[in-house]
């Protein structure tokens, strides 16, 4: 069990005086890749998020454990230094704050990805191409006009850029269309090549999946994991949905 980079052990958490999650277990090993699916509001973006360290939610029991280090307690930014990475589903638009000076500086903060200006310009000159964006997006202010496409696109950049160990991407394929779709599913593809990094994706969309071998499904409802399974469980929930898991949940209730 060395090679367990992500444990969330017994986690409750919500937000004001509203419970969300509900006694979470999730173990993911190095180099894996998870899938999470669950209905519309289970608790899918508040899990990601409750791991990442945002403080709109609070945890009021259980544990999160990333790399061997008890981080339930750490801010945002040391768990990003660590390196962990979420994609939001709704990227924030930061006026005034040009993307190319965002990306520098996020780099410029982690040792092992210090570099010169030139080399940084040209890698992400490279990975703005890779991913068929616009490089002149990249002398803009982040995510100000830009379209969903864009967005998420700028955020596969930055993940390419960041090469974090664990990346959490929560529906980063919600209304794309297929070309972006495509570039995406790709951008994702090459991080699991290049970084041999985890990943826990939230999805709706079983297309985004194909370029990738998924190890675990997890099924959330009403803020439970309530079934883990192989990648076949993503087929059976593709046929059948959610209502058998919301049944059996609620009969336990
Ligand atoms: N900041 C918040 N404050 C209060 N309630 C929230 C907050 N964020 C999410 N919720 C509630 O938590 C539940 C789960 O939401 P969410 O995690 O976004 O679900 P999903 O991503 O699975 O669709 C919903 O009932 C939602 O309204
Ligand atoms: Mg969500």
């Amino acid at each position: 069990m060395s090679d367990t980079l992500l444990t969330v052990a017994g986690l409750s958490a919500g937000a004001g005086d509203k419970p969300i999650l509900h006694g979470i277990d999730l173990s993911i090993a190095a180099g894996e890749t998870h899938v999470l699916m669950g209905p519309n509001g289970a608790g899918k973006s508040t899990l990601g998020h409750v791991i990442m360290g945002d403080p709109a939610f609070d945890v009021t029991s259980g544990t999160i454990t990333f790399d061997g280090v008890d981080i339930t307690e750490k801010s945002p930014t040391d768990r990003s230094l660590a390196g962990m990475f979420l994609s939001y589903q709704a990227p924030v638009e930061i006026p005034g704050l040009p993307l190319y000076t965002f990306l520098r500086t996020i780099c410029q903060m982690r040792p092992e990805l210090k570099t010169t200006a030139r080399k940084f310009r040209d890698e992400v000159g490279r990975l703005a191409d890779e991913l068929d964006l616009d490089q002149g997006l990249i002398m803009r202010e982040l995510n100000v006009g830009f379209s969903g496409g864009e967005k998420k696109k700028i955020e596969m950049l930055q993940l390419l850029l960041l090469k974090p160990k664990l990346a959490i991407l929560d529906e980063t394929d919600s209304g794309l269309d297929v070309d972006a779709l495509s570039i995406v599913s790709k951008g994702i593809e090459a991080y699991r090549q290049r970084c041999d990094g985890s990943l826990l994706i939230i999805t709706h969309n079983t297309r985004i999946l194909e370029r990738l071998d998924v190890d675990r499904t997890h099924v959330m409802v009403k803020g439970h994991l309530v079934a883990e399974g192989p990648a076949s469980l993503i087929d059976e929930i593709d046929a059948h949905g959610f209502e058998r898991y919301e049944r059996e949940l609620g009969s336990e209730a």
